[in-house]
């Protein structure tokens, strides 16, 4: 049980799986509460002016802010090494895309983790994963994609499958073959091999996804593996236009996809496509800031009545941060989302991205207990504001606090 909490935020009634348009600026907030765990879950919650008699253990907050910990819908923690060379010529002027023709980028990525063995790899990544959760993340999503042909696909989604069961996180796996073309192959044969792929593939992935952008995949790429993925049960998330207006947005929407992620290029006629849908729109700005490129247009999608999330996108890439406190903080910083839209961004729509919204994303009893727990006098307005001051307390994942 924790006691004596400031404000208690992001409560939301059973069976809301997601905020749109002006549900977003609404989240629930109970002023000097207490919150009572048990099992691994959230049990009930009330005012301090009625606090249960409790003999379990008790952590006063001492007036800190509980809210529900991060979900990040949308990362690639599964990488091999880093690309620090990329760094240097990104700031010595190439674009993202220059530095992928040039054979770095997502191939150079490829190359390290091949000559990496399966115990190094999920080595290296459960560091990352141990350096979110410390930073408050209670559930993400991790995607395949630096394989590039079967074997090695295989082999980090094996390393995501451990991750899994080594993490109190809720961890979901994303299959991702469709990343880039893989060295020795022809585009349409890598298609082919990433389509076929799939029986193999469902076995341990929940989603699969395709990279749906100029100078990698078509929509009729995209169509096709999103369809073979669907007759082996897995649902799409998708990169779509966030180097040109590349169509997958539509493509997505057609397959029903959960997520369609990146948006930086959209407007009306995307915003008109997803209106209506299941599909959540997500939304990178950790991407934006590291690679110059212009924000999604967040609130044009939230005037328009839609719900979106907010992820980190950690990649080595073109977000290698997993910080979704910052991702909150660009949301409010360049997006002009509020701290409350924001928060529902990181949270529950988040959650809703890779279908753990019944699981996790807010206060409500049944839900997993993955909660942060601040110092006192936080809110969320100050959590996005100052957001470089260390802010917290305890991470309780499942109940239990972290050792990171
Ligand atoms: O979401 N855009 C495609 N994939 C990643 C970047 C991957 C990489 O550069 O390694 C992204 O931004
Ligand atoms: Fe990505």
């Amino acid at each position: 049980m924790i006691v004596n909490i400031g404000e208690l935020v992001g409560i939301v009634p059973e069976g809301v799986l997601r905020k749109q348009g002006a549900e977003m600026s609404e989240t629930g907030i109970l002023k000097d509460a207490w919150i009572r765990i048990e099992d691994g879950l959230i049990k009930d919650f009330g005012p301090m002016s009625e606090c249960p008699e409790t003999d379990s253990d008790v952590l006063d907050a001492d007036g800190g802010m509980v809210m529900p910990a991060f979900c990040d819908s949308h990362t690639h923690v599964v990488y091999a090494g880093s690309r620090e060379g990329e760094f240097l010529d990104k700031i010595n002027g190439l674009s993202y895309e220059e530095i992928a023709a040039r054979g770095g980028g997502i191939l150079n990525s490829s190359d390290l983790l091949h000559r990496t063995s399966e115990d190094d790899l999920f080595s290296q990544s459960m560091e990352r994963v141990r350096e979110v959760m410390a930073a408050g993340t209670g559930a993400i999503e991790i995607k395949s994609g630096y394989g590039l042909n079967p074997e090695d696909e295989m082999k980090m989604l094996r390393v995501i499958r451990r991750i899994r069961q080594s993490v109190p996180a809720v961890v979901r796996a994303t299959f991702l073959g469709a990343h880039a073309v893989g060295r020795g192959y022809t585009h349409d044969g890598y298609v082919d091999t990433i389509a076929g792929m799939m029986p193999q593939a469902a076995e341990l992935a929940d989603f699969v996804d395709v990279f749906c952008d100029e100078g990698f995949f078509t929509p009729e790429d995209t169509g096709r593996i999103l369809k073979a993925g669907a007759a082996f049960g897995l649902p799409a998330k998708i990169h779509a236009n966030e180097l040109a207006e590349s169509g997958g947005v539509e493509v997505g929407v057609r397959y029903g996809a959960l997520s369609v992620d990146h948006l930086e290029r959209s407007g009306p006629a995307q915003i008109e496509a997803l209106k209506g849908t299941p599909t959540m729109p997500t939304m990178l700005p950790g991407s934006s800031f590291f690679l110059g490129i212009p924000y999604a247009p967040a609130k044009d999608y939230i005037h328009a009545g839609l719900g979106i999330a907010l992820a980190s996108d950690y990649n080595p890439g073109s977000s290698p941060s997993g910080d979704m406190r910052f991702v909150m903080a660009l949301g409010c910083i360049r997006m002009r989302l509020t701290p409350v839209q924001a928060f529902n961004a990181v949270t529950l729509n988040s959650a809703y991205a890779m279908g753990v919204a019944h699981l996790a994303g807010s206060i409500t009893p049944g839900k997993i207990a993955n909660l942060t727990v601040t110092q006192p006098g936080w809110n969320l307005t100050r959590l996005a504001y100052h957001y470089r001051t260390p802010y917290i307390r305890t991470v309780l994942l499942r109940g239990l606090p972290i050792h990171a």
